[in-house]
């Protein structure tokens, strides 16, 4: 079967059978299909879309592409959360030890910032030492001692999705409902988790815009999920504007300590509790969210998820000291204030534009191979609802270059300032 001839048959608008599909998946692995067919092949399928026996079939044959991990040495149920993706989501980071303080194991495999969206690898990479590359028996090892371990898909989870995730990044095919499903659920499948909860984004900042395509999403995750019989759900929540204050990542990590110690702002505070929730009722360890919710609450209070995490990052290598000290994480040169160009109140903060910001800073990558710079970012001081003064700081700029008269053109363009703003509704809907 030659790989051109896949490629026609998708650009054409075609149902691509298994055996099609398998040879696709066999020949990314192998590096049998060079990088420009498979970039040609992501393109058609992004334009054509896939039927749900083709996203299913892409699945398996990517979970399949590696290993999968048996964690039934592990006792209790294994519970997992996983993005579609946003600006300033640092939503793992801080949630993982909130619910493994309560003594659910979470065996948390992450990606690395995709487009304009964040990756929590890169975030945990800011932390001198921490390794997000652990061989399979250490990650079992560590969710068995400590409750939960943040890794990147270890090595040979899902090898086709890396290669295929690293195309996407640079060749605009992100945001296609197949490609984001199969990515994400044939790494979840392989890491062996009992239960997951699916945070799909939506708006300007996710890969899906419309609440239409965002439940579209929802649904598919959910349904390949089940038809394995994983314990699997979503919610969807809003990715309008960036999701807490920090975008960045040490600035996101010091903003996840700040949540783990009860002083993040209320946004991320509840989406990681409302999320935590749902893990917690999935795990059986409560019977209802508000339950569950307390637990959640008391793990922040008591301060047995801040150590948790604390454990976390010395198991991976890392030096806990970050949990006091953050300024051992890479510190900007510049700290640049953005003023208000007028009084009003902020009813727009574009949280893509401010992704792309953060990329271009050097926070993100532009290219597969580029360096990150993890000190750089934008802290947030007015999101939308917020009144202004002329003169008042909307965000403050980190830099390692004092000129960002770019970023700063390109961050008023998306910072509107009106009479009056819409409320923001954070989380939309939950699909079962
Ligand atoms: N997260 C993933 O793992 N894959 C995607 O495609 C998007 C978000």
């Amino acid at each position: 079967m030659r790989m051109v001839d896949i490629i026609d048959k998708k650009r054409n608008g075609g149902e691509l059978t298994k055996e099609e599909i398998q040879t696709f998946v066999d020949g990314v692995v192998s590096g049998e299909i060079p990088d420009y067919q498979t970039s040609a092949f992501l393109m058609a399928t992004y334009f054509n879309d896939m039927t749900d026996a083709e996203r299913s079939e892409l699945t398996m044959a990517m979970m399949k592409s590696g290993d999968h991990l048996d964690l039934s040495s592990i006792p209790g149920i294994k519970v997992d959360k996983h993005s579609t993706g946003g600006v300033g989501d640092k939503t793992s980071i801080p949630l993982a030890p909130i619910v493994a303080a309560l003594g659910i194991p979470v065996p948390m495999i992450s990606g690395r910032g995709l487009g304009h969206t964040g990756g929590t690898l890169d975030k945990l990479e800011a932390i001198p030492g921490y390794k997000v590359e652990i061989s399979e028996d250490e990650f079992k090892k560590q969710v068995k001692d400590q409750g939960l371990a943040i890794v990147g898909a270890t090595g040979n989870i899902a090898p086709a999705d890396k290669k295929i995730y690293a195309l996407r990044d640079v060749t605009d095919t992100v945001d296609s409902i197949p490609l984001i499903a199969s990515s994400i659920m044939s790494k979840k499948i392989a890491s062996g988790t009992d239960a997951l909860v699916i945070d799909v984004k939506t708006g300007a900042g996710a890969f899906m815009k419309t609440l239409d395509d965002s439940r579209e999403l929802a649904k598919a995750l959910v349904g390949i999920g089940k038809g394995v019989g994983m314990n699997c759900m979503a919610i969807i929540s809003d990715m309008n504007q960036p999701l807490g204050n920090a975008i960045g990542n040490a600035l996101e990590i010091k903003e996840s300590i700040d949540l783990l110690k009860g002083q993040a702002p209320a946004d991320i505070t509840d989406l990681v509790l409302t999320l935590g929730s749902h893990m917690v009722v999935m795990s059986g360890k409560a019977d209802d969210l508000k339950t569950a919710r307390a637990m959640c609450e008391k793990t922040i209070e008591d301060g047995s998820a801040l150590k948790k995490f604390g454990d976390m990052i010395e198991a991976q290598g890392g030096d806990r000291s970050v949990i006091e000290h953050p300024e051992i994480m890479p510190q900007a040169k510049y700290k640049i204030d953005l003023p208000a160009k007028s009084d009003g109140v902020v009813s727009k903060v574009e949280a893509d534009e401010m992704g792309i910001a953060g990329m271009l800073l050097g926070g993100g990558r532009q290219k597969a191979d580029d360096k990150l710079d993890y000190a750089v970012g934008l802290m947030m001081n007015k999101k939308i609802g917020d009144a202004v003064k002329t003169g008042d700081t909307l965000l403050t700029i980190y830099s390692n270059r004092e000129d960002v008269d770019d970023i700063k053109d390109m961050l008023y363009k998306n910072i509107e300032i009106s009479d009056s703003a819409e409320p923001i509704t954070l989380i939309h809907e939950t699909v079962r």
